[in-house]
């Protein structure tokens, strides 16, 4: 893709999603500081894309929940590499999902954690990446999630923060979209991820692939090229749109 080759991307959120988007940008040229509070497997990510011989990824421990701390990962990436063009906002708290009921009987600890972290987390993803992307006709990308507007009956709190994302976003595209800022929300369908794999009976992966157009489910390359595209120059004209890269779980207008 044009324009990545020698651009440097924060990504903040490794995991499934977050390192193979690494793995693809550093493979177009594009050096990476790939943030995450599970540091051992962000480390061990790092090394292996960078042994694959295209651009450097560093690894590095932050905590999305913690303002100072994001902030310390976009100092990272720019005490290593001399710049930031593009802040890819991943993280979300896969932990609390799993408590994250409905409405009426979620726990409230749950709800402020996972505010904290998948909405809270984005804003400062987005305030300490903005002054770099200002300065670089940089870009954002946000991930998202179709429970943002699907209505779901349960994960309320997850819900919440991916419509905030694309609120966010919206508003980021609007306020610096004359200063050369664009940001994006890609809203993926159930993508197959070590995690989701290990931890969700094939029964259900079954299930949910009926509701999917495409003949199978999706693999975290199909977030990270849309992901590379968005940033490259081949996306210089796409911004403040949510895009779903779902096999065609969801078609809307
Ligand atoms: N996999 C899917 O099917 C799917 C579908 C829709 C949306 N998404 C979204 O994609 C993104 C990535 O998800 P994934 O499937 O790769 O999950 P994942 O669990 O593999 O990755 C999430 C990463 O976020 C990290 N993280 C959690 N809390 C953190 C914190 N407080 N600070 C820093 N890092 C933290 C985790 O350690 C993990 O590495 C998420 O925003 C998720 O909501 C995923």
């Amino acid at each position: 893709m044009r324009g990545l080759d020698g651009k440097v991307a924060v990504i903040a959120g490794g995991g499934g999603i977050g390192a193979e988007t690494a793995r693809r940008l550093a493979s177009e040229g594009c050096n990476v500081m790939l943030g995450d509070i599970a540091i051992g497997p962000a480390e061990a990510a790092a090394a292996a894309i960078t042994a694959e011989g295209g651009a450097t990824c560093v690894a590095h421990a932050f905590d999305a929940s913690d303002d100072a701390s994001v902030k310390a990962l976009v100092d990272a990436a720019i005490a290593r590499f001399g710049r930031v063009d593009f802040m890819h906002a991943n993280a979300a708290d896969m932990v609390s999902i799993r408590s994250d009921t409905d409405a009426l009987t979620i726990d409230l600890d749950v709800y402020d954690r996972t505010i904290q972290v998948n909405q809270r987390g984005y804003l400062s993803c987005t305030r300490h990446a903005l002054p770099h992307l200002i300065a670089n006709r940089g870009a954002i990308v946000y991930t998202s999630s179709s429970a943002a507007h699907m209505g779901e009956p349960e994960r309320v709190a997850y819900a919440m923060t991916k419509a905030a994302a694309n609120a966010l976003m919206r508003h980021v595209a609007s306020r610096w979209g004359k200063e050369g800022v664009r940001a994006n929300s890609i809203c993926p369908g159930m993508v197959l991820t070590q995690q989701i794999k290990e931890h969700i009976p094939q029964e259900f992966v079954d299930r949910v692939l009926l509701a999917h157009r495409s003949w199978r489910l999706g693999e975290s390359e199909d977030i990270a090229a849309m992901v590379a595209m968005l940033f490259s120059k081949d996306g210089e004209w796409i911004t403040g749109q949510v895009i779903a890269v779902d096999g065609g779980a969801s078609i809307r207008p």
